[in-house]
């Protein structure tokens, strides 16, 4: 079939609030305004002004009412734990009022905010949805960041409650939550009203009375109480969720995510997109915690009436790398989304994809790939053991749903290993000189999006539109700056090459080398410090951390080394999978002072590099070889 895309791109360019507004025709609004879009609101203009609207309601009750009460919205299948469980959209439902009926007892409003912090159980699921049909302004943190980042969130959102589950689980060991989400609370300047915790069997948390609750055994007598809640309107343009993600500066930006334009995006990426037809199953094997998890975990897969996979477990090791092919043929998943380093991970442990021949992956037609880069390597493996397309798409926290993908509900576009492949209606990618002149075709230069970003991308940031007006749209004015670097080759086709800031990519999770800097900094024998990424076959990067020592410390670098590691797990958290700190005498730096993190990071990735012109000293850039060298990377 021939892709339809270039017709509907340009249909789009053509008339984009047509276009919005037909696509806005998919959902159900409580009541709808005269404007589509409003270019004097915000700071680049606001979707669906005066519009109102539930997103609670259209994930949950309008399938109940209008066909699916019996069909699976939320299939929970946790190889870490042996327990599956399956909830319709009528028991989904039942269950999301009654914990809203909780957090109503519990004071919370429209516009309050809740901070959500759980691993993958449908009970975290089931908070976000609570929040969105009371108005409650969700803000998940992913259970890998430590106390800290934690802290940092509750000062920034000021929730009003935290949500809760006692326990992460990781392969061989049990993460208690409650501790960690005490010491934030000690930590943060905010203290919250109230902190209902969902007690998982595998560890308890204790409560504090008065503050603490069980929400578990509250949102039980709810049920069987038979308590409803009706969904809350609120404005299309009020946010739904704060997303933290990391920054230049160890303070994360809270993107924020309206109601109207996101259910509006999201529904039409289900359909032109990914290609899925309501009642089917869709699997976006990541994490709640992270934009990926929000958008196809949670919202787009129940907007669109299909049912949802909540998965916990790794691609290896839960028990094996048979495990992703085991929930595909279970549950009839049609459709994977996941990140490169979760298929680098099988690869590595199933080479032969033996695997994969012992299971029925008949009904699975697609694999998705974003979060990172997918080298052609892994996709053409991937391509091979699966017999499916495999589909890269380029996205960030900022815009919710893809930039760069193929559209394969339009029709598939010819794939080029490498490349993410066109823009989607609503994005008008550009490549753009340092001095934001357009660069032609072939031409690596800085990604922009011409303004007003589409439905569904974020407006701006939590109570910083100026931060978001400097990160973003101050340097190319006109355009959202998407600090990644890239070419677009003479065919349209996009390709991702690199940040242009410092952010790195571990295992698809976005990292802040800055915010690593900072907690290096703090230890008390460091003179300076500097993080970069260096390449790793599995995890994409991974953070090293050089330092230089105060003068006079004697104590053994080794301890030293050890101790950065420990700081940086325990004020980051282990997500950042910092292992590699170095003591170095001197850093790489230019006569003005700055420290040449690009081409330590050649050096490091056995790249070949240019000696700088305005490098200080050429010798420092030898020591740090050697320095890499004794520390077992390979040059
Ligand atoms: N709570 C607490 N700790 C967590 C955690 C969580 N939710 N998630 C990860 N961690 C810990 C891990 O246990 C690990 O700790 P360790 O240093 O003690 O081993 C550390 O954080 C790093 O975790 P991770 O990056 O997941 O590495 P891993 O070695 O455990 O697994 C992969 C490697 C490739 C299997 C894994 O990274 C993966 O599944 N990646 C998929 C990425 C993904 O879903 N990205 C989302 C965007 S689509
Ligand atoms: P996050 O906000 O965590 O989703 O991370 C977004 C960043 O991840 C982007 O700015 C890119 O640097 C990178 N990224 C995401 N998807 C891709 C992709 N398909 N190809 C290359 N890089 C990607």
């Amino acid at each position: 079939m021939a892709s339809r895309y270039h017709e509907v791109y340009q249909s789009w360019k053509h008339d984009p609030l047509g276009f919005w507004k037909t696509a806005a025709e998919e959902i159900d609004w409580v009541s709808t305004g005269e404007k589509v879009f409003d270019p004097d609101q915000g700071q680049y203009g606001r979707w669906y002004p005066d519009w109102e609207c539930n997103t609670c309601y259209n994930c949950l009750d309008r399938h109940v009412e209008h066909g699916r009460p019996g069909q699976p919205a939320l299939i929970y299948d946790s190889p870490i734990t042996g327990r599956t469980a399956s909830y319709t959209y009528s028991e989904l439902l039942e269950e999301v009022e009654a914990m809203a009926c909780v957090l109503a007892d519990h004071g919370l409003v429209k516009g309050d905010r809740a901070i959500i912090y759980m691993p993958m159980i449908p009970q975290a699921v089931m908070a976000m949805l609570a929040c969105a049909r009371l108005g409650v302004i969700h803000s998940v943190v992913f259970g890998g960041f430590a106390a800290n980042e934690l802290a940092t969130r509750i000062d920034d959102a000021t929730p009003k409650s935290i949500i809760a589950a006692s326990c992460g689980l990781e392969p061989g060991r049990v993460i208690a939550y409650k501790p960690l989400i005490d010491q934030a609370i000690d930590i943060a300047r905010h203290k919250p009203d109230s902190c209902l915790v969902f007690q998982r069997e595998e560890l308890a948390a204790d409560l504090k009375p008065g503050r603490d609750h069980d929400l578990g055994a509250l949102q039980a007598e709810a049920v069987v109480a038979g308590r409803r809640i009706a969904p809350v309107p609120v404005k299309a343009t009020d946010p739904l969720y704060i997303l933290y993600t990391s920054g230049t500066t160890g303070q994360p930006k809270g993107v924020v995510r309206d109601n109207g334009g996101h259910m509006v995006a999201l529904k039409w990426s289900m359909k032109y997109l990914y290609d899925i037809q309501p009642g089917e199953v869709f699997w976006a094997a990541s994490d709640v915690g992270w934009v990926v998890g929000h958008s196809y975990i949670c919202y787009a897969p129940l907007l669109h009436g299909c049912t949802t996979v909540v998965f916990e477990g790794k691609p290896v090791g839960t028990p094996d790398a048979g495990t992703f092919w085991r929930v595909i043929s279970d549950h009839n998943v049609v459709s994977l989304f996941t990140a490169p380093t979760a298929f680098r991970a099988i690869r590595k442990e199933d080479p032969a994809g033996a695997f994969i021949q012992q299971y029925d992956l008949s009904q699975f037609r697609s694999l998705f790939l974003a979060g990172e880069r997918a080298d052609p390597e892994t996709v053409n493996w991937a391509i091979d053991q699966l017999q499916v397309p495999v589909i890269d798409h380029w996205w960030q926290t900022e815009t919710g749903w893809c930039i760069v993908g193929n559209p394969v509900g339009l029709g598939l576009l010819p794939v080029k290993p490498g490349s993410p492949t066109v823009p989607m209606p609503g994005y008008d990618v550009q490549v753009l000189d340092d001095a934001g002149h357009p660069l032609g075709a072939n031409t690596l230069g800085n990604i922009v999006v011409q303004l007003p970003l589409p439905p569904g991308s974020f407006p701006t940031l939590w109570n910083a539109d100026k931060r978001f007006f400097d990160a973003y749209l101050a340097e190319f004015p006109g355009y959202y700056k998407t600090a990644d670097a890239g070419v677009i080759d003479d065919d349209g086709y996009l390709s991702i090459m690199a940040r242009t800031d410092d952010i790195i990519n571990v295992a698809g999770h976005r990292l802040s080398t800055g915010g690593m800097e900072e907690v290096l900094a703090t230890h008390p024998d460091v003179a300076e410090c500097a993080v970069i990424g260096i390449a790793d076959k599995l995890k994409g990067q991974l953070p090293c951390g050089f330092v230089v020592l105060k003068a006079g410390v004697d104590r053994s670098h080794e301890e030293i080394e050890k101790e950065l590691i420990k700081l940086v797990r325990d004020k980051i958290g282990p997500v950042a999978a910092f292992k590699i700190a170095i003591t170095v005498d001197r850093l790489p730096k230019t006569r003005s002072g700055k420290i040449l993190r690009g081409t330590m990071r050649q050096i490091a990735d056995g790249e070949t590099w240019k000696m700088p012109a305005t490098i200080d000293d050429p010798a420092i850039l030898d020591e740090i070889t050697e320095a890499l060298k004794t520390h077992g990377i390979s040059v």
